[in-house]
């Protein structure tokens, strides 16, 4: 009986142990950043090619924001060519120089499990910026606009923009999505079918040419060039004989591009949404062509990301608000997700007056 207890005693030690074990695990948030490191620590940031304006202005960001911080920032971007082995390399001198943070905008998310492995085994800690790192334990933060909302309000703003048109029977619309290899992509597009759905099934918004699977919607590589000839194709193939009336849009530089393909075929511009509030963008929208963006305001997500920097440096755990929607595959990744918002010419002089770049385009 003794013997027993001893054992069971002797096994719950053990227990103990590998809990204890566990808990300072790379995939225990709550042990993250509970030793703290020093302020001037070096803070990597990845970035990926500068495919949107959010990106070129994100550089600027940290690279001024990690300065003030107090810590040295090493930000870099992939380039055009190879920006997943270039992100790849870029990770991994950054472990090599001993960065505290990593903070990763990716470029393929399914691709940095081994680099990110190596940043958690030298006791970095890594953080996804805008996007999400798949299919690894190995990632320990999140930082986001909720990108569920932002598809609902795309979905929201095609349905408004039709429906301001006043116009008798079916209306015909487009539908297009990000990359494949961004896991923001489905989830815009799934988030803004389900805005869209009942529409389509009720048959008073009818997809023209039929594609509505994500696959035949997908633009690779977030490329204008491609989204522009994909509506050249639909253009030509599908709406020889009647009105293009709406577009879904993923984000603003694909935007430009659908307009510019439905200019080009000599068609009315249809109600077409986007996302970034770009420069460009913003000026289509005052004057009446693109319809909406949605506005994610990078200087917020570039300074909540260094936020969780600095608590991390101090030893405390960064604040969250979401452990609910980030499951990469292998773990549900604890998330701070800000508010996006829906941006028309309607509103748009209020939502961007307090930024110096945008609210003089509103003028
Ligand atoms: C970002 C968007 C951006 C797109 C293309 C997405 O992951 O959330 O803001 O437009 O990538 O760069």
């Amino acid at each position: 009986m003794r013997r027993h207890m001893i054992l069971a005693t002797a096994m719950s030690a053990v227990a103990l142990m590998t809990i204890a074990g566990c808990s300072s695990r790379a995939d225990a948030p709550d042990a993250k950043g509970a030793g703290g490191f020093a302020k001037d620590s070096l803070i990597g940031v990845s970035l990926p090619s500068k495919t949107s304006e959010n990106w070129v202005l994100a550089g600027g960001l940290f690279e001024k924001g990690l300065k003030k911080a107090g810590f040295t920032g090493d930000v870099q971007y992939a380039g055009a060519s190879a920006p997943v082995k270039d992100q790849q390399d870029q990770i991994s001198a950054m472990v090599t120089k001993g960065a505290k943070v990593i903070i990763i905008g990716p470029a393929d998310g399914g691709q940095l499990g081994t680099q990110v492995k190596a940043a958690h085994d030298s006791g970095a800690i890594v953080i996804a910026y805008d996007r999400l790192i798949l299919n690894t334990a190995d990632v320990d933060y999140v930082v986001n606009y909720d990108p569920e909302k932002v598809g609902e309000l795309q979905g929201q703003a095609l349905l408004d923009g039709l429906d301001a048109k006043k116009k008798a029977g079916p209306q015909y619309i487009e539908l297009f999505s990000g990359s494949p290899d961004d896991a923001n992509a489905a989830v815009f597009f799934n988030s803004a079918m389900k805005v869209l759905k009942p529409r389509i099934d009720d048959g008073s918004i009818v997809v023209g040419s039929g594609q509505t699977a994500i696959k035949q919607t997908a633009t690779t590589g977030w490329k204008a060039e491609t989204a522009q000839s994909r509506m050249d194709t639909i253009l030509t193939s599908t709406y020889a004989d009647k009105p293009l009336d709406g577009v879904l849009s993923p984000n603003d530089s694909l935007a430009r591009a659908i307009i510019t393909s439905v200019k080009g075929a000599g068609k009315p511009i249809p109600v077409v949404t986007g996302l970034d509030s770009e420069a460009e963008s913003v000026k289509s929208i005052m004057a009446g062509e693109q319809y909406a963006t949605v506005n994610k305001d990078t200087r917020a997500l570039v300074t909540k990301a260094i936020g969780m920097a600095t608590s991390l440096a101090a030893g405390e755990k960064p604040e969250l608000n979401n452990t609910r929607l980030y499951d990469n595959g292998v773990k549900v990744v604890p998330a701070y997700l800000l508010v996006p918002v829906i941006v028309t010419k309607a509103n748009a002089a209020k939502v961007y007056a307090d930024d110096p770049l945008l609210a003089p385009l509103t003028k």
